[in-house]
């Protein structure tokens, strides 16, 4: 071919390219294009990832505006709302315009305490590779092991600098080409731990996520995928339960205790549930009730003669189920009947478990302790159980048997009084990071 042709093909072909990532990068935020601060986080396989600015990447998103307003008006015509594709499905795959200006996400890079390591920071998030999700955040609560894994004593780790929090709910804005399991508008939880969820908006993978239905209340989703799940498997995996038998737990206003509390009322079976003494201990001991708790009664009572009474109205405890440890779990064990289990899930106390060894030889309970991250990574492959767990907590949460724990919605910016209340005793409440 003549060297004339060879160069008018080059041209064309360079023009349409230039077209094509022009188009592409008009779809990008500034905030992709111009990460503010080095700082930038990504997704949960590479927390933080830095990406340079170069000239050429400014050239590009210049010769991308023109195209981006042809896109955002078309869009917008097709569409009805940026980033729903709802009332256009076939939309679903195109690259769509980021809406944010710049995420932002508590990041910590050391562990310590909370109010002391945790930054509120600008955020880069890339565009979904193809098996990725990008998510807008909703809500995100502060959770014990949030707190714990920022101080970096909690069993799983983040690569640090992370972004802190493991649960919340986020609505799907944008999808990979290869994801067919959520599509723009949904909303999931994290089916994973350590995805850092206090963060207005993240790229995740796929699997490490979950949908749920977008008619649970915003509080209710952001706190489905930790506590209530955990509730649901120690009333299902450890003893089997019928309508009439009991169980006993300690730290039974905690959020998993509230949950057991009515889970267990809706299937009929009496709890009685342990309490710290506190000063305004009746209003506490009413809620419980009105949640569906049979008994409450505080620490200082398990050791009482009392309990003998108790044990005339309802059958002994075939459950135990353990969030303290130290003095609280022993005593509570004295209770269980012969052959029941207790179950360890939480250590509030941050004391270990001491057994009689009367408890073992004459009373022959068995002990065992439950990790909701464990049992649900087993499942990866195959979600069947992890679904209609979500499925049967969501239509518990749609019939009012199930209401969220009490809590105290602060915007994403005001972390610091969140997590400085969600680790004061007695508080009772659980702190929800809104986005
Ligand atoms: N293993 C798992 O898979 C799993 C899953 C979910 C949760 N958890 C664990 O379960 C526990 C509760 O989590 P959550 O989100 O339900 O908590 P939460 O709603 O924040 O409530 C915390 C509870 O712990 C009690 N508590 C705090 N310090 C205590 C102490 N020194 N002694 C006795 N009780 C104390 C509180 O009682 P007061 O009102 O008296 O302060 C409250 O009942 C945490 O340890 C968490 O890590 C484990």
């Amino acid at each position: 071919m003549h060297a004339s042709s060879h160069h008018v093909i080059k041209v064309a072909r360079d023009t349409l390219y230039c077209c094509y990532l022009g188009w592409q990068l008009g779809t990008l935020s500034p905030a992709e294009l111009c990460p503010r601060d080095s700082s930038s986080a990504s997704s949960q396989t590479s927390p933080l990832t830095f990406k340079p600015v170069t000239p050429n990447g400014l050239l590009w998103a210049w010769s991308g505006i023109p195209l981006r307003i042809v896109g955002v008006v078309l869009s917008s015509r097709f569409c009805g709302q940026e980033g729903s594709g709802a009332m256009w499905p076939g939309l679903r795959t195109l690259r769509r315009p980021i809406s944010s200006l710049a995420a932002r996400g508590l990041v910590y890079e050391k562990h310590g305490e909370p109010l002391q390591v945790l930054r509120l920071q600008n955020l880069e998030v890339n565009p979904p590779g193809d098996y990725d999700i990008r998510v807008k955040m909703l809500a995100a609560p502060i959770n014990p092991s949030d707190i714990n894994m920022v101080q970096g004593t909690y069993a799983l780790l983040p690569e640090l600098p992370a972004v802190g929090g493991n649960e919340g709910v986020g609505v799907v804005a944008e999808i990979g080409n290869h994801v067919t399991s959520m599509r723009p508008g949904d909303w999931v939880i994290p089916v994973d731990a350590g995805l850092g969820t206090w963060r207005t908006e993240g790229l995740y993978n796929e699997s490490s996520l979950i949908r749920v239905p977008s008619d649970l209340p915003v509080v209710g989703a952001a706190t489905l995928s930790v506590n209530p799940c955990t509730a649901y498997r120690l009333l299902s995996d450890y003893e089997i339960l019928r309508p009439g038998d009991s169980i006993i737990q300690n730290a039974s206003n905690s959020s998993v205790g509230q949950v057991v509390i009515q889970i267990a009322a809706s299937l009929g079976i009496t709890t009685i549930n342990i309490v710290r003494d506190r000063a305004d201990l009746s209003s506490l001991v009413q809620r419980l009730h009105d949640l569906g708790a049979d008994h409450v009664i505080t620490e200082d009572h398990l050791r009482k003669p009392e309990m003998k009474e108790l044990f005339k109205k309802c059958p002994r405890p075939r459950l135990a189920l353990n969030c303290v440890g130290g003095k609280s779990t022993t005593e509570m064990l004295r209770h269980l009947d012969y052959g029941g289990t207790m179950v360890t899930y939480g250590g509030m106390a941050k004391q270990p478990v001491t057994i009689p060894v009367s408890a073992l030889i004459f009373k022959n309970v068995k002990l065992c302790g439950f990790w909701v991250t464990q049992w649900k990574r087993d499942r990866a492959q195959n979600r069947e159980e992890v679904t209609k767990m979500i499925r049967d907590l969501s239509d518990l949460i749609r019939r009012g048997k199930l209401v969220t724990p009490r809590s105290t919605e602060w915007p994403l910016q005001d972390f610091a009084k969140a997590m400085r209340d969600a680790q004061t005793p007695f508080l009772s409440r659980k702190q929800i990071l809104i986005m």
